[in-house]
């Protein structure tokens, strides 16, 4: 349904949507005392910003906190697969803000919701994969000289993002939230552990225990997944071209194969790599029978669908979520959540607890964005001050507290001439 500059599955949804966003919000404590301050001091007064995000509880709950500082928000979905429609209503009609995004959208109704939420002109742009980022410097190059700054929530935006640096280009400062150590190493490594679980789980029902788990890439997604996948049970392998990641797999007591070997024998592969055909051809020749592919990566282009699509003589969808490929010679292979991250497709992305120090980075990142004007068009960290204000306002929150140094101590760590 279309209301008023908005584009929503349907406006009756929003009752859900708003019981949802409040059952996240309790999980949110970090985000929520920023909320509170915002609400007060009113930073973003005025501010237009364009979000291009998962629209999800947890994104709504960060979309109040920027609107109660002021700013002027709209919001689009950052992966066509990925919204909770429920979600999207209740921004609409309960909390007024415009709001693109319709689960299950075909990439040009996704690409539409882009523009839609570009021509509110943004000051400031938050982008989950830099699809926002790239369309603007595509297409509006005149816009960009009028933008203070952005953000960017995950890896391979990032990685994007330094490409577009790198080749001159990057039109306008912009802040890699992803690689705050309180994201990367929680939201990266706990939240896609579990939730990529979660939507495996829930899509198909299977039993971990026992199973052979191939898990592409070790990095923090990949750790994360593999860690959990064997807490219930599985043998996991791991399967990387990084000769240091993969040693980090070994002695974390993996398996490590190169994929061509582990796909005669995986029950269940997850890719989180961020490149592009990892499961190929060869691979898909390779597959036993029943095999489960899924992708954790930010992109559908880690599993090789046209190539699985060309070696296959049917294909139909068996359970919400999972489609059956039956090959030449009769071995059936089941995609989920045709090859879009399997976490937000078939779950709910990662829980909101962790959520809460991605998003608190993302609201002191824009805050930071809109006081700090005259920063270079570069691609900027999470200033340090943010990143440890998060760690210690959620380690408050689960009622820790920890030790400080001692004057001695802290002059230990300044000096070179003490040894044994
Ligand atoms: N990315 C992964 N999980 C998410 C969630 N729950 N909300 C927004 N973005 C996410």
């Amino acid at each position: 349904m279309s209301i008023k500059n908005s584009d929503v599955k349907s406006l009756s949804l929003s009752d859900a949507g708003v019981l949802r966003i409040e059952w996240a919000s309790r999980e949110m404590p970090v985000l929520q005392i920023i909320r509170q301050r915002f609400a007060k001091e009113k930073p973003l007064k005025g501010v237009r910003i364009a979000a291009c995000l998962h629209v999800t509880s947890e994104t709504a709950n960060l979309m109040l906190a920027l609107k109660d500082g002021g700013a002027v928000v709209v919001l689009c979905a950052s992966n066509p697969l990925s919204t909770q429609d429920e979600v999207a209503a209740a921004l609409v009609k309960e909390y007024g803000i415009p709001t693109f995004a319709i689960k299950g959208e075909s990439n040009e109704v996704y690409y539409r919701h882009i523009k839609s939420a570009l021509s509110h002109r943004p000051q400031i742009t938050m982008d989950d994969g830099a699809d926002l980022v790239s369309l603007l410097h595509r297409e509006h190059q005149g816009w960009l000289g009028d933008i203070l700054g952005g953000t960017e929530e995950t890896t391979t935006g990032v990685i994007r993002l330094r490409s577009l640096a790198k080749a001159k280009k990057l039109g306008y400062p912009i802040i890699a939230v992803n690689d705050a150590h309180t994201k990367y190493l929680f939201d990266n490594r706990y939240g896609t552990g579990q939730s990529t679980i979660d939507g495996i789980t829930r899509a198909t029902n299977v039993l971990w225990a026992g199973k052979k788990v191939v898990v592409c890439g070790y990095g923090w997604c990949g750790k994360g997944i593999a860690m959990r996948a064997r807490g219930l049970g599985a043998q996991v392998i791991v399967t990387e071209v990084d000769p240091v990641r993969a040693l980090e797999a070994v002695m974390d007591g993996l398996q490590v194969l190169p994929l061509v070997k582990a796909s005669r024998v995986g029950d269940i592969f997850i890719t989180a790599t961020g490149n592009t055909s990892v499961i190929d051809e060869p691979h898909f020749r390779a597959l036993k029978s029943g095999a489960i592919l899924a992708n954790s990566g930010h992109f559908n282009v880690e599993i090789n669908i046209p190539a699985l699509q060309a070696l296959s003589t049917g294909r139909r969808h068996v359970r919400p979520f999972v489609e059956e490929f039956t090959l030449s010679d009769g071995r059936l292979v089941f995609l989920l959540g045709e090859g879009r991250l399997v976490n937000l497709a078939a779950a709910e992305g990662h829980p909101a607890s962790v959520m809460d120090m991605s998003f608190a980075n993302q609201a002191l990142s824009v805050e930071y964005v809109k006081t700090h004007r005259g920063l270079a068009s570069r691609v900027y960290p999470v200033p340090e001050a943010i990143d440890r204000e998060v760690g210690r306002l959620k380690l408050r929150s689960m009622g820790l507290s920890i030790d400080r140094l001692t004057g001695e101590q802290r002059k230990y760590l300044s000096s070179w001439e003490q040894g044994t």
